[in-house]
C-alpha cells in the first residue's frame, strides 16, 4: 500500500473493517496528512498519532469544537446553531458551565450507587436469551443495558425505551441508508420531515413536562432545576442535553460490547484467561476499549494559523482525529495490533482527553465490567453463527447485527 491508496472516505472499506493498514501507513509516513473531503465537503488534516490527538484535544482555544461542531461531517450553516446547543459542540468558557450541570450525576459515587441495579439488568438481559441457545448479540445482548441505564437515569418509562433507541440509531447511522426511514443517507442534523433529532426533541419536551409535574430524583429533574449564569435551562437546551445523553450513552457502549465480544471470539485464549480469572475484568475492559474503539473520528477546526509536526495548518482548516489509529500508535503501545487483556499500562484515548473527555467514561466502564462479567460466567462459549453486519460509517465503529450461538443454560433464580 502507498500513500496515494489512502482513502478514509470510502464507506465500503469501513463497512468491511476498520482500515488499520491505512492508519499504520499514515502514522509512519504522513502523520498529519492532507486528505480530500468526502464529496462536497472540506478537505481535512487526518491526525493519526497519539501525542497529536492529545495536544489538539487539550487546546480547545486553538482547535475548536464549536466553530464547525465536533461531528466529522461538514454541518450546513442552518443546522450549526442547533448543533451548538449540545456541549460536545461548545468551547470554553460556555462548555465548562454546561458540563458542570451534569457532572454531578456522573461522579464515581453516583456510578457506584447504580451498580446493584445494573447487575440485576444484566441478569435479566441474559435470562431473556439463555434458554434459546442463539440470538442477535447486538440487539439482544449489547443494546439493552446502556439503553436501560440511561433511560433509568433520565426517568424514561419502560414502554418508551425502545423508541428512543431506534431514534438514536437513525441519528448516528446517517451514512447508512438501511437505518433511514426513506432509505437515503443524510447529513447529521439535516432538516427534513422525518428527521430523527426533531422526534427526539419532541420526546424530550414530553419528558420535561412530566418531570415538572412530578419532580423525582432523576437526571431530568436535576437538569430542569439547574442554572447557567443565573438562568434556568431553556426548553431547547434541556432537549439538547437529553439528545446528547441518549445518543452518547447508547450507541457507544453497545458498540464496545459487540466489538469486544468479537475480539474475545477471535482470541479464545484471552477469553479463557478472563473466564478463569475474573479479577482481570478491569484490564480486559480497557483492552476492549482500546482495540476497536466505538468512535472512529471527531472533528476540530483550527482557529489560527499553527503548526503540527512541522506541518503548516491554516486558520479555518478542518482536522479529523482518528481514534482507532492513536490507540495503535507504536510509540505508545507494544504489539499494538495484539488483543491482550493483561496489557499494562494501557493509555488508550477511546474516551477522548482534555476539555471534552467523555462524561460517561465511569458509567460505561462499570456497564462493560458488569456485562462482560455476566457473559463470561453464563454464556462462556458464544460463537458466531454468521459474519457480523457492520455499519456503513466513518464516524462510528458500529455493528448492526451479529448472530451468535451458545450452549443453552438455565435462567438465573434471582
Ligand atoms: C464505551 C462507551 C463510550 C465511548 C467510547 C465514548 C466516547 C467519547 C468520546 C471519544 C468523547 C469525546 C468527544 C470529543 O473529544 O469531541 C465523548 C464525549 C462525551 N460522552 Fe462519551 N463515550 C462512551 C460512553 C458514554 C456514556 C455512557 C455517556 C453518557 C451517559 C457519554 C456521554 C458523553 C458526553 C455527554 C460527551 C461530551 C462531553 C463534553 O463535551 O464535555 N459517553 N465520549
Amino acid at each position: 500500500m502507498k500513500l496515494s491508496d489512502i482513502d478514509l472516505n470510502d464507506l465500503d472499506t469501513f463497512e468491511k473493517a476498520t482500515p488499520h493498514d491505512q492508519f499504520r501507513l499514515l502514522r509512519r509516513e504522513s502523520p498529519v496528512h492532507r486528505h480530500a473531503g468526502a464529496p462536497g465537503e472540506q478537505d481535512y488534516w487526518a491526525i493519526t498519532k497519539h501525542a497529536d490527538l492529545k495536544n489538539i484535544s487539550k487546546n480547545p482555544g486553538l482547535f475548536s469544537s464549536e466553530a464547525r461542531s465536533a461531528i466529522p461531517r461538514d454541518p450546513d450553516d442552518a443546522s450549526l446553531p442547533q448543533l451548538r446547543l449540545i456541549m460536545l459542540n461548545m468551547d470554553p468558557p460556555k462548555h465548562r458551565q454546561y458540563r458542570a450541570i451534569v457532572n454531578k450525576a456522573f461522579t464515581p459515587r453516583m456510578i457506584h450507587g447504580l451498580e446493584p441495579a445494573v447487575e440485576k439488568m444484566v441478569d435479566q438481559i441474559i435470562d431473556n436469551v439463555i434458554e434459546k441457545g442463539e440470538c442477535d448479540f447486538v440487539d439482544e445482548l449489547a443494546a439493552p443495558l446502556p439503553m436501560l441505564v440511561i433511560c433509568e437515569m433520565m426517568g424514561v418509562p419502560e414502554e418508551d425505551r425502545r423508541g428512543i433507541y431506534e431514534l438514536g440509531n437513525r441519528m448516528v447511522g446517517f451514512d447508512d441508508p438501511e437505518l433511514q426511514e426513506d432509505g437515503q443517507p443524510r447529513k447529521f442534523g439535516e432538516d427534513d420531515g422525518s428527521q430523527a433529532s426533531a422526534e427526539m426533541f419532541m420526546y424530550a419536551a414530553k419528558l420535561a413536562e412530566k418531570a415538572r409535574a412530578h419532580p423525582g430524583d432523576d437526571l431530568a429533574t436535576a437538569l430542569l432545576n439547574a442554572e447557567v449564569d443565573g438562568h434556568k435551562l431553556s426548553e431547547l437546551e434541556f432537549n439538547s442535553f437529553f439528545l446528547l445523553l441518549a445518543i452518547a450513552g447508547n450507541e457507544t457502549t453497545r458498540t464496545v460490547t459487540t466489538n469486544g465480544m468479537l475480539d474475545f471470539i477471535r482470541n479464545p485464549g484471552e477469553r479463557q484467561k478472563l473466564i478463569d480469572d475474573p479479577s482481570l475484568l478491569n484490564s480486559a475492559v480497557e483492552e476492549v476499549l482500546r482495540h476497536e474503539p466505538a468512535v472512529h473520528s471527531f472533528r476540530r477546526t483550527a482557529m489560527a494559523d499553527t503548526e503540527i509536526r512541522g506541518q503548516k495548518i491554516e486558520e479555518g482548516d478542518k482536522l479529523i482525529l482518528w481514534y482507532p489509529s492513536v490507540n495503535r500508535d507504536e510509540d505508545v503501545f507494544e504489539n499494538p495490533d495484539v488483543f491482550d487483556i493483561t496489557r499494562s499500562p494501557n493509555e488508550h484515548l477511546s474516551f477522548g482527553v482534555g476539555e471534552h473527555f467523555c462524561l460517561g467514561a465511569n458509567l460505561a466502564r462499570m456497564e462493560l465490567r458488569k456485562i462482560f462479567g455476566g457473559l463470561m460466567r453464563r454464556l462462556p462459549d458464544i460463537e458466531l453463527a454468521a459474519e457480523p453486519r457492520r455499519l456503513r460509517s466513518t464516524f462510528v465503529n458500529g455493528v448492526k447485527e451479529m448472530q451468535v450461538q451458545f450452549t443453552p443454560g438455565p435462567k438465573s433464580t434471582g
